[in-house]
């Protein structure tokens, strides 16, 4: 794994598609320990708190370009599963379409993941030791010890397995591995989307990660992107 370590960026995803860009390999990871410009999904803004942790991973996907919205599932399972191993195990982990962290309800963390040409960008901020109104953040969880370089490391790990499973056996244990996380599902939900707002009972993923809502009607929608309230 290939580390460049940055004391301060606009955004550690725009830092990572230039050097990308430019040729730097799959693995690379950027780490910047202040973001002065984070980029949230739907193009919202990401607090970027000192303390907490702002990276971003190039991999170069060898899957079919059709495939490549499964890399959001990927990416919140790493993302849980490193995180598993230095919480505390009474702090529950769910993960809420289409790949939201929470940790006991609260949001904790982010990915980003933006594509160009053959190269993805995976963008994962963690709260570690401060968050926004609303969200929380890893020591106030009792992960007391916990420090952005190990995190870092822990999660570009499993991120670089898990897509190295993708590759090579697809996305279904992937898929199963979400949906062991997922938040609410077999509840109601409201997915709002781009151009309407929906509410029904959660009932899956779709082979391609889009979400099953049973519609009232008894009816099946596919929702292949949006946003769910918590
Ligand atoms: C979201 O939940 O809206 C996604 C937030 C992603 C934030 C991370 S922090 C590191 C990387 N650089 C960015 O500008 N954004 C991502």
């Amino acid at each position: 794994m290939n580390i460049i370590e940055l004391e301060t960026v606009g955004s550690t995803n725009d830092h990572a598609r230039q050097i990308a860009r430019a040729g730097a390999a799959a693995g690379t990871v950027v780490w910047a320990h202040e973001q002065t410009s984070g980029r949230g999904r739907q193009g919202h803004h990401w607090v970027s708190l000192s303390g907490n942790l702002f990276m971003s991973l190039i991999l170069r996907p060898k899957t079919a370009p059709a495939d490549i919205g499964q890399l959001s599932f990927l990416s919140a399972v790493a993302l849980a599963n490193a995180l598993e191993e230095i919480l505390p195990a009474t702090v529950r982990i769910h993960l809420k379409w289409p790949n939201d962290l929470l940790l006991n309800g609260k949001k904790a963390a982010g990915i980003l993941i933006e594509t160009e040409g053959d190269f993805a960008i995976v963008g994962i901020g963690v709260n570690i030791t401060g968050a926004p109104k609303g969200a929380t953040f890893l020591k106030a969880l009792g992960a007391e010890k916990v420090e952005a370089g190990r995190l870092l490391e822990g999660v570009a790990g499993e991120v670089d397995r898990l897509a190295g499973l993708w590759e090579k056996e697809g996305f279904q244990d992937i898929r199963e591995a979400w949906l062991a996380r997922a938040y609410k599902l077999g509840e109601e939900i409201t997915a709002r989307l781009p151009q309407q707002t929906l509410t029904g009972i959660f009932k899956g993923l779709d082979k391609s990660g889009a979400l099953q809502l049973q519609m009232p009607d008894g009816t099946l929608k596919i929702v292949s992107s949006g946003e769910i309230f918590i």
